[in-house]
C-alpha cells in the first residue's frame, strides 16, 4: 500500500513538472488578427501604392484604397470585435508615408494615434505587434528609387527611430519588414506591385537593401528600447511557400522548385544567421554579399503561411515558368490550394534551421466570401500548430489574416479575407459565422489547452 501511495505521489510530481507544451496550447499562447495600414485605413495619399492604383489596369475593377475600411473611424467597433474573437494580440502596421510625408518632416500626431490605439487595446487585454513596413513606401522614397535607393536603409532607420520614440515603451513585438520576398516577386520579378520592374535579373540590389534596412532597424530598436527589465522582440514576417515540381519525375521542374525554395524562402532568413546573402540561378540572377550587421537579427521567426505552388518549366512556352494547382485540389476564392500539410513541412524546416527560436504565425488565412471553407481551414492549420507545440516547438501565437474584408492589393476588393464583411455604403462590419466560431474556439483553447474536435 505504501509502495502504491509513493508511486502515485511520484507520478503526480512528474505530471506537475512536465512543461505545459506537452499538453498543447499554453495559457500564454497568443490568438491574434493581422492587418496592414494601407489595406484598412484609407487616405494614404503620399505613397507609391496610391500612385500605382491610379494606373489603369493595375488593380481589379479599378479599385483603390482611398477609403477602404476607414478603420480610424471604426476603432470602437473593431476593438469590440477583437474582444468577441477572443484575441489577445493585434498585429497591425504603421504607415511610413503618413508619418514622414516628405523627407525629414515627421508627424508626431500620426504616431500618437497608433500609441492611443495600443493603449486602448492594452486596456482590453490585447497586446500589439507592430509592423514597420507592409508593402508601401512614401512617394518621396519611391522617387529616389525605392528599394533600389542606396540611402533607403538610413532613411528607414531614421523613421523607425522616430516611431520607437513614441510607441516604443508600449510595444513588445516588432516586425521590421513584412514579406520582403513578396515585394520582390510582385514588384521586381513581375509587375503586379510597384515599381513594376518585371525583370528577375534586377532583384539582388533591392533584396540587399531590405536586409540592410531590417538589420539597421533591428539594432536601433534594441538600442532605444532595451532596458534592464524590458527587451522587445524584433523579427521579419516571412512569406514562405511550398514549391513542388509540377511533374514529380521531371528534373527541370524539380530544379525549378529547389531554386524557388532557395531564393524565395530561405535566402533572407539565412542571411540573419551568418550575414551571408547568396543564391545562384544560372543565366538569371546570382548574388553573394556579406552583411555583417544582419547577423543574429531575428528574435523570433515570423511565418506568413498561405499555400503552395507546383512549378512547371516550359522552355518553349512563355512565360516559361508555369504555376499549377493539383487537379481536384481544394482551392480558395483566389485559386490558392488549401494545403495545411505545407505549414507542417515548413515548420519542420524552420525548427531545424533555427533551433529553439520562438515562432509566430504572423499570418494565415483565406479568401472565402461565402465562409464555407474558413472554419475547417483554420482548424486544420491549428491542428498542425498543436502537433508542433506538443512536440516542444516554441510557437507563441497565431495571427489570422484578417479582421475585416479590405483592399487586397492587385485584387482590389474582389478577395474576401475577413472574419467580418463590410456593408457597402455604411462600412458596417457584419460577422461571418466563422467569427462566432473563432470566438468560441479561442475561449475553449484558453481554458483547456486543447483544440479538441
Ligand atoms: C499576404 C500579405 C497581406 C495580405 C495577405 C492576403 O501575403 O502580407 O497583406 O495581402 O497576403
Amino acid at each position: 500500500m505504501i509502495a502504491l501511495r509513493m508511486s502515485l505521489i511520484s507520478w503526480l510530481m512528474i505530471f506537475c513538472a512536465l512543461p505545459s507544451s506537452v499538453f498543447g496550447f499554453s495559457s500564454d499562447f497568443r490568438f491574434c488578427v493581422a492587418t496592414a495600414a494601407h489595406q484598412i485605413e484609407g487616405g494614404n495619399l503620399n505613397s507609391d501604392w496610391d500612385r500605382w492604383e491610379q494606373i489603369p489596369g493595375k488593380i481589379k475593377n479599378g479599385d483603390h484604397a482611398r477609403i477602404s475600411t476607414d478603420s480610424w473611424n471604426h476603432v470602437d467597433e473593431d476593438v469590440r470585435h477583437m474582444k468577441d474573437l477572443g484575441v489577445d494580440l493585434y498585429r497591425f502596421s504603421v504607415e511610413w508615408a503618413k508619418i514622414e510625408p516628405s523627407p525629414g518632416v515627421f508627424r508626431a500626431a500620426e504616431v500618437e494615434r497608433y500609441r492611443d490605439l495600443v493603449r486602448r487595446l492594452r486596456a482590453e487585454g490585447i497586446d500589439s505587434m507592430v509592423t514597420l513596413h507592409h508593402f508601401t513606401l512614401p512617394a518621396w522614397v519611391a522617387d529616389r528609387g525605392g528599394w533600389d535607393w542606396s540611402g533607403i536603409a538610413d532613411a528607414f532607420e531614421r523613421y523607425v527611430a522616430f516611431v520607437a520614440g513614441i510607441l516604443g515603451p508600449d510595444v513588445r513585438l516588432w516586425v521590421t519588414i513584412n514579406e520582403p520576398m513578396t515585394v520582390i516577386a510582385g514588384g521586381y520579378v513581375s509587375d503586379v506591385f510597384p515599381p513594376g520592374r518585371g525583370n528577375i535579373s534586377l532583384i539582388a540590389g533591392p533584396i540587399t537593401n531590405m536586409v540592410r534596412a531590417h538589420a539597421r532597424a533591428y539594432h536601433r530598436l534594441h538600442r532605444i528600447l532595451d532596458t534592464s527589465d524590458f527587451r522587445p522582440k524584433v523579427g521579419f514576417a516571412h512569406h514562405l511557400r511550398n514549391f513542388d515540381p509540377g511533374r514529380r519525375g521531371n528534373p527541370l521542374d524539380r530544379y525549378l522548385a529547389r531554386k524557388f525554395d532557395e531564393v524565395f524562402n530561405w535566402a533572407i532568413p539565412l542571411a540573419t544567421v551568418d550575414g551571408k546573402l547568396r543564391w545562384k540561378v544560372p543565366f538569371l540572377t546570382r548574388t553573394d554579399v556579406f552583411i555583417p550587421e544582419a547577423v543574429g537579427t531575428q528574435d523570433f521567426f515570423g511565418l506568413n503561411y498561405y499555400s503552395r505552388d507546383r512549378l512547371r518549366l516550359r522552355p518553349f512556352k512563355a512565360p516559361f515558368i508555369h504555376r499549377e494547382t493539383l487537379r481536384g485540389a481544394d482551392t480558395t476564392e483566389l485559386g490558392w490550394e488549401v494545403y495545411p500539410v505545407g505549414m507542417d513541412r515548413l515548420l519542420i524546416k524552420i525548427r531545424m534551421m533555427f533551433p529553439g527560436m520562438e515562432i509566430y504565425l504572423t499570418e494565415n488565412g483565406l479568401a472565402d466570401q461565402d465562409d464555407n471553407q474558413r472554419i475547417p481551414f483554420i482548424r486544420e492549420h491549428l491542428k498542425v500548430l498543436e502537433k508542433h507545440i506538443r512536440d516542444g516547438a516554441p510557437i507563441r501565437g497565431y495571427c489570422h489574416w484578417t479582421l475585416n474584408d479590405n483592399f487586397e492589393w492587385a485584387e482590389g476588393y474582389t478577395a474576401h479575407f475577413g472574419f467580418y464583411s463590410l456593408e457597402p455604403g455604411t462600412l458596417k462590419r457584419i460577422p461571418r459565422p466563422s467569427a462566432i466560431w473563432f470566438g468560441e474556439m479561442t475561449r475553449k483553447v484558453k481554458e483547456t489547452g486543447r483544440l479538441g474536435e
